[in-house]
């Protein structure tokens, strides 16, 4: 569905000193850097697929996504989205696509949500059946019937962002693209957003790409999750696959019948055992699942006391995907040629 390749951005960016000074100088002498803000990349995202694109401030992430959506001309490559070259035809783009930018909105900020609703009607030639079984359909499922009658203006943050992915979609387009669409907003409005989202990508088989903060909006909604840092995709693969690849630390929590003073023993025993006590009956071991199975930690620490009771914590996305930004995880360890893998066609039919 969405095809990019080598597509990369620069941003002609202007030096200036500080001051009248710097601003006259710059009047009459301007200089620019380049910046790069996204390095030849390759991109593939079938139909239907729900991916997330995710990546520390600055990354590239609403660079990329303005190119795909063909506000942005790329500085090079291709893109096809739909078979469709977003920047050259965009009308044509705009009828395949719905986009929400939660650091902006689309509707008019002076009428009520329900004429901008009628405008977009009119402007993407919305068939009337099409329209008012979008409209009831996205009013039942985001709770829009309380404030459709205001306008932009008034709408706190979160009716405001559930009104753009209404408006975003009225017009049935098959790929959805959603840059920081839970940004700010509590957790009954995301909720209430990824349900919505989770839908229309199953019912419709709507593809999603979403960049996002928020690791709940990754684990909710998407398989795919694609990594940027610095222009440059780092990781492309399934949620599940990073986090068993990546997590390689699982902690095991125990509480035991009586102080365990004999834990120093076991833990000189067991190189690479980490203990953290919580109090003189609880605590927690940390191990690396490729050196030790969680029965032979459970095992070890029950040769040194009456274990009670024990739980395993399961790794979050939060911990790996910091990792990751962080550096401390060498994400071409555990694969051949960077990113190569899953871009590979074969793995992805
Ligand atoms: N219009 C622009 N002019 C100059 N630099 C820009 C422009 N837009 C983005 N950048 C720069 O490109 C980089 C990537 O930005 P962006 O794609 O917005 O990152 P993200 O969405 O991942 O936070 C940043 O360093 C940003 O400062
Ligand atoms: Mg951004």
């Amino acid at each position: 569905m969405i095809k990019a390749k080598g597509l990369s951005k620069s941003f002609m960016q202007a030096v200036k000193e500080p001051g009248l000074k710097g601003a006259v100088k710059h009047l009459f002498l301007p200089r620019h850097i380049e910046k790069v803000a996204v390095k030849p990349l390759d991109l593939r995202i079938e139909a239907g697929e729900t991916v997330a694109y995710v990546g520390p401030n600055g990354a590239g992430k609403s660079t990329t996504i303005k190119m795909l959506t063909g506000i942005l001309m790329p500085s090079s490559g291709s893109i096809s989205v739909n078979g469709i070259n977003p920047y050259r035809k965009r009308m044509e783009n705009a009828a395949q696509i719905g986009a929400v930018f939660g650091q902006r909105t689309q509707l008019w900020w002076d009428i009520p949500i329900a004429e901008s609703f009628s405008l977009l009607k009119d402007i993407y030639q919305i068939p009337d059946a099409l329209y008012r079984k979008n409209m009831d359909l996205f009013t039942e499922m985001l709770g829009m019937s309380e404030f459709i009658h205001l306008s932009a203006r008034k709408l706190s943050l979160g009716q405001r962002m559930r009104a753009d992915l209404a408006a975003a979609l009225l017009h049935n387009p098959p790929i959805l693209y959603l840059d920081e669409p839970t940004i700010g907003l509590d957790v009954s409005v995301k909720e209430k957003i990824r349900g919505f989202i989770k839908q229309i990508n199953q019912e419709q088989q709507t593809t999603v790409m979403l960049t996002t903060h928020d690791l709940g909006d990754i684990e909710d909604l998407c398989k795919r999750l694609v990594i940027i840092d610095h222009g440059a995709i780092i990781y492309d693969g399934t949620l599940s696959e990073v986090k068993a690849r990546f997590a390689k630390n699982r902690v095991i929590f125990f509480q035991v019948r009586s102080p365990m003073p004999e834990l120093y023993e076991l833990l000189e025993q067991s190189p690479g055992l980490k203990l953290t006590q919580q109090s003189s009956q609880e605590f927690s071991v940390t191990f690396d699942r490729y050196e030790y199975t969680a029965s032979e930690v459970v095992s070890r620490v029950m040769k040194h006391g009456e274990v009670l009771d024990f739980r395993m914590e399961d790794t979050h996305i939060e911990q790996v995907i910091k990792a990751v930004y962080d550096g401390h995880l060498d994400l071409n360890e555990h694969r051949g040629a960077r990113g190569q893998e899953p871009n590979d066609d074969s793995s992805r039919a």
